[in-house]
């Protein structure tokens, strides 16, 4: 019995010692396990005579005692302790710039739209739009495209359940704007446009933008001039040679396409011509009072002109290596 002191003093400074929770355990183990040190005191008891048991056993309980409050007290610290380490290690400085951050930026065609329909502003000209699903009466009728007329054909047009079409051109947004509109009529309508069609300078999705004039006494000079100037001030030179080649279109008469010289040869840019009086007809503007022009270019074919891309299916791939260089 005058060692229960002597072997709870020891206990409770090896309990101070401990660093960790198995350690603890350990401790534990030789002081209260089934041959601790303060178990085998227990078993002795029975060796004292009947009148000390009571007394020692007290003793023995009361070391007990001290020895799991500390062993408890310990353990709990050695918790908290774990649980501090690791808030530490896992916290998070939220005032750290972010990483990977990398700045977007407009795809080069849709640059090339806010630039061209910028330099059309600049002349006067408003910007107007139109759905891609259309009806057939926009996209061929009101434009006086003939039931039997080519351009119908499977092969180009992409038909919707219901017998609505997908928009070939952007010309059908003429027809709308004229409908809901009396002369004077100064508009440009971008938007997509789509074709059954695929190769490197074909997409089956592309881009066009769509002028119209329609006032009176606006003639093919004022429509040479429009399209000349917009040319010249797009790609920055005030001698860019520009020809307009005598074509066919149902909704202009007479027709040309615009071709540019480059340093290559000659390069088609787009389509135009006087407005047919069919067309006006058809939109309740009267074709002996006005007359109007109307042109169409095709957005990409500028965007890869003016960035010096060869391969329009470039524009459409969404591969960020080629997208970033345009930011
Ligand atoms: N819509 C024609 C095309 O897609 C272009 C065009 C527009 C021609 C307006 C003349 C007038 O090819």
């Amino acid at each position: 019995m005058n060692n229960v002191d002597a072997i709870l003093q020891a206990g409770l400074s090896a309990v101070a010692g401990v660093t960790d929770l198995i350690e603890l355990e350990q401790v534990k183990a030789r002081y209260l396990g089934k041959s601790g040190e303060l178990t085998e005191l227990l078993k002795q008891l029975g060796k004292l005579a009947p009148e000390e048991r009571k007394a020692a056993g007290a003793v023995i309980n009361q070391a007990k005692q001290a020895f799991e409050a500390a062993h408890n007290d310990k353990r709990d610290a050695l918790n908290a302790a774990k649980l501090e380490a690791q808030l530490a290690s896992e916290s998070l400085d939220v005032t750290l710039p972010g990483r990977g951050a990398v700045g977007g930026g407009l795809h080069p065609v849709a640059l090339t739209l806010e630039r061209i329909s910028g330099l059309f502003r600049t002349m006067g000209f408003e910007v107007a739009d139109g759905p891609e699903i259309e009806s057939d009466f926009y996209n061929f009728q009101a434009l006086n495209i003939p039931e039997n007329h080519p351009a119908r054909a499977m092969a180009d047009t992409f038909y919707v359940e219901g017998g609505e079409v997908l928009r070939t051109h952007t010309s059908p947004i003429q027809a709308r704007f004229m409908e809901n509109n009396q002369p004077p009529i100064k508009i440009v309508a971008p938007g997509r446009v789509y074709r059954v069609d695929s190769d490197a300078t074909h997409s089956p999705m592309f881009h066009q933008m769509e002028g119209l004039w329609v006032e009176e006494g606006v003639s093919f000079a004022d429509l040479k001039a429009v399209v000349t100037d917009f040319l010249r001030r797009f790609f920055e030179r005030d001698d860019l040679q520009v020809r307009f080649r005598p074509s066919f279109f149902p909704f202009t008469e007479p027709s040309a396409e615009i071709d540019v010289l480059g340093e290559r040869g000659w390069l088609e840019v787009g389509g135009c011509g006087m407005v047919h009086p069919n067309v006006l007809r058809i939109a309740n503007i009267d074709p002996e009072k006005y007359t109007g022009f109307a042109f169409g270019i095709g957005l990409d074919r500028f965007a890869m002109l003016r960035y010096g891309v060869n391969d329009l299916r470039l524009f459409f791939e969404n591969d960020l290596n080629f997208l970033k260089q345009f930011n």
